[in-house]
């Protein structure tokens, strides 16, 4: 699993994202669908869960010999392996910390360690033999693997017929840095034309996506139009020409979300302070109970007509919450309540902190990173606004629509794949969607949106519905994954 944050931006965003809610869930589905599945990952904290396996080895990386150890756990299924080394631990509170040569090193580190776990680490059950064993690696953080992989393992027979599949969840991280740090790699020389890359603003690089996008067997993003996305000179963040090449091996799958976590109807966020579990057959009064908790907890008037929207996310430039700032100007003329979840930059946190205060009467700036309350706005707004600038993924509107709340989004990238537009003459659609991110296109999504909540409470019941019905579960989405884990096994 990815686990770092690019070294070229330390600033970014809280530990847990969507990423971390991806590895928590596609390999326990996996696991259902039979296959023998293995998380591994830096071992950041004492998971109590989590036994010493006494096996001792050591790893170089950067020039120094590390020594690392093994700690593993046994969950719904799946082994999860934890790496516990002193350059990990030294991060516990801080796992983006540090400078880039520092994160390159633990990056290193990570993916050497990784590629040799199923001979080291074998858990107790059947050996994973190099014949059917496929390595998935998310994002930069671990696309050394796959280099690792062909160049240690393969080309010499070792690991002959492991595969390894490369999941993009943000093209905007590439780990990008000098050509002279690429001894730290350890790779043969003749290697070292993967990585290289030329743009206007990097210049003359070393990528490590670059490099792992090309080794990998397969590719995975998170979805098609991310996919489209990431082939255009915008979208693709100077790795366009790679993606575009190698179209053949990629394949667009949305993710899924955990019926466990996020779930109205076994939320355990619902379950105090007047907050309700529901379903589709108890929707009225469960969304109305949960509403008027939310309102009582925020301190905000406790009304059930007036529209209360929701903004949950990191903040930062992807995110867009500025965007709604950009909008307070006309939403302070509506009759609306807004909460905005989140915690990244300074001056966005101080936004939020300033909307509060100047419209204390219609607006609660959270500023932190808050579980419980992610999911008790998800389940008592009435509509989750994501303006995000690009949105591989996404998961915020998956959840908003499993929990009968109605999306406005920017029509981008997962966004636009997942939130159908609504058609009042077909009756049809899950959301709203703007073209543009920017406010005036925002108000006039959010001016449609509000329009149906107020005068067309039968279109909007029936949005709520759509949203509710859909499968939005991870066993058609480790389904869709499975099928590419055959394909980097046979098609290559
Ligand atoms: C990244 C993307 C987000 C996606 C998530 C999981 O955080 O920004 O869109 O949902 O990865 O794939």
């Amino acid at each position: 699993a990815g686990s770092f944050e690019n070294f070229q931006d330390n600033d970014s965003g809280p530990l847990a994202g969507g990423l971390g809610d991806v590895m928590g869930s596609l390999p326990k589905a996996l696991a259902r669908r039979g296959h023998r599945v293995m998380v591994v990952v830096p071992r950041y904290g004492d998971y109590a869960e989590a036994q010493d396996l006494g096996i001792r080895k050591y790893y170089k990386a950067a020039g120094q010999d590390l020594e690392v150890n093994y700690f593993h756990a046994y969950i719904d299924g799946v082994d999860f392996v934890f790496i516990d080394a002193p350059l990990f631990r030294h991060r516990q509170d801080d796992i983006y910390g540090g400078n880039r040569q520092e994160i390159l090193k633990r990056m290193i580190l990570f993916c050497k360690v990784a590629v040799e776990v199923p001979w080291h680490v074998p858990c107790g059950g059947v050996p994973y033999g190099d014949g059917n064993l496929v390595f998935i690696a998310n994002d930069w953080h671990t696309a050394l693997l796959p280099v690792y992989l062909k160049a240690y393992y393969r080309d010499n027979g070792l690991m002959q017929y492991a595969r390894s599949v490369l999941v993009i969840h943000n093209i905007a991280h590439q780990g990008r840095g000098p050509v002279a740090e690429y001894p730290y790699m350890d790779l043969p020389e003749h290697y070292l034309q993967h990585f290289e890359l030329y743009d206007p603003v990097g210049g003359e690089h070393a990528n490590i996506f670059a490099a792992g996008l090309k080794m990998a067997d397969r590719v995975v993003t998170v979805s098609r139009g991310y996919l489209w996305e990431l082939k255009t000179v915008e979208g693709g963040w100077g790795l366009h020409d790679i993606v575009r090449s190698n179209d053949w091996k990629i394949n667009g799958i949305v993710n899924g979300i955990d019926h466990q976590e996020w779930n109205p109807e076994v939320d355990v966020h619902l379950r105090s302070d007047g907050y309700t579990n529901y379903s589709l057959s108890t929707l009225d009064s469960g969304k109305r109970q949960c509403k008027a908790a939310l309102q009582r907890e925020l301190g905000l008037a406790v009304r059930d007509d007036v529209p209360l929207l929701g903004f949950i996310g990191r903040l930062d430039g992807q995110k867009g919450v500025d965007i709604i700032g950009d909008a307070m100007p006309w939403l302070a003329g509506q009759d609306v309540q807004l909460v905005m979840l989140g915690s990244g930059r300074g001056d966005l946190e101080r936004m939020l902190e300033h909307l509060e205060q100047t419209h204390h009467d219609k607006v609660r700036g959270w500023v932190g990173f808050s579980v419980p309350m992610a999911h008790r706005i998800t389940a008592g707004a009435d509509v989750l606004v994501m303006p995000s600038r690009f949105e591989p993924c996404g998961l915020n509107q998956l959840y908003a629509m499993a929990y009968g709340t109605v999306p406005v989004v920017h029509a981008v990238g997962g966004l636009r794949d997942t939130v159908t537009p609504f058609d009042p003459f077909a009756d049809a659609g899950l959301g709203w969607t703007f073209d543009r991110a920017e406010a005036n296109k925002l108000i006039e999504a959010l001016g449609h949106c509000l329009d149906t909540y107020r005068n067309y409470g039968e279109s909007w019941r029936r949005l709520q519905e759509r949203g509710m019905s859909q499968d939005l579960s991870w066993d058609h989405a480790a389904q869709l994954y499975e099928e590419v884990l055959v394909k980097a096994k046979y098609q290559w």
